[in-house]
């Protein structure tokens, strides 16, 4: 058994959604999450899809060969689909930014969703997901306003994309919002925090229906 934590903010001990993602991790017993691999797309070393990508994932559609480089890149992106495929279960936690996900996290859904290798399309031209295959994915998100439908000028593009893209890669994907996460003061933020925290202890111990 064997938990991948992708981990969106890039703040690290200042976090609140990696916090949050640790409490509910801490709290799921040993033997639903196993051993837990954390993540972070802003890691230097992370695959990214540029300009050689977006060649190679066009190429053999247009019968065009894929240069050395193209070659390259698409051996590093295969390879990170198959890296997170060996995984079990799948906790993502993000913060919003402008409304939607961080760039980094954005960043890495491009290198791993991709025809063939991690979705395909069935007789009817629909995406089906194969790289999930029906594994749990738990969504962990924090936002600084309320997005419950009170201010039309608050769009949330945050929670409807990732629920909407990993569903798509063949996830169960589960979620988590903590929100509004911006108090005024120290002992509001304080209280909010706590509370949190409490929250993703009870949904992680949950996991095993405990
Ligand atoms: C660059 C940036 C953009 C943000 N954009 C939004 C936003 O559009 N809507 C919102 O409600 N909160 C926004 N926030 C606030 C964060 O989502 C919020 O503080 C969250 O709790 C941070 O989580 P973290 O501590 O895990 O990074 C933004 C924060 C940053 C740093």
């Amino acid at each position: 058994m064997k938990t991948l934590w992708v981990e969106a903010s890039p703040k690290q001990e200042h976090s609140l959604s990696s916090a949050l993602a640790q409490e509910f991790l801490g709290a799921a017993p040993v033997a639903v999450v196993g051993e837990v691999e954390r993540f972070s797309v802003w890691a230097d070393d992370v695959v990214t899809f540029g300009r050689e990508a977006a060649f190679a994932k066009f190429a053999p559609l247009y019968g065009e060969r894929q240069t050395p480089e193209q070659k390259q890149i698409w051996s590093q992106i295969l390879a990170e689909i198959e890296r997170v495929r060996a995984f079990d279960r799948l906790v993502v936690s993000s913060p919003m930014w402008n409304w939607h996900v961080p760039h980094a996290l954005k960043a890495w859904i491009d290198v791993i969703v991709q025809p063939i290798a991690s979705f395909t399309l069935n007789e009817r031209g629909e995406h089906v997901g194969t790289l999930g295959q029906g594994k749990p994915l738990q969504l962990i998100l924090t936002r600084s306003s309320a997005y419950d439908g009170d201010r039309p000028d608050l769009q949330d593009f945050q929670r409807p994309y990732l629920e909407y893209v990993f569903t798509m890669l063949g996830y169960s994907v589960e979620t988590l919002v903590f929100e509004p996460t911006t108090r005024w003061t120290a002992e509001e933020r304080e209280q909010m925090r706590h509370a949190a925290l409490e929250e993703a202890r009870r949904a992680g111990h949950e996991l095993a229906g405990g």
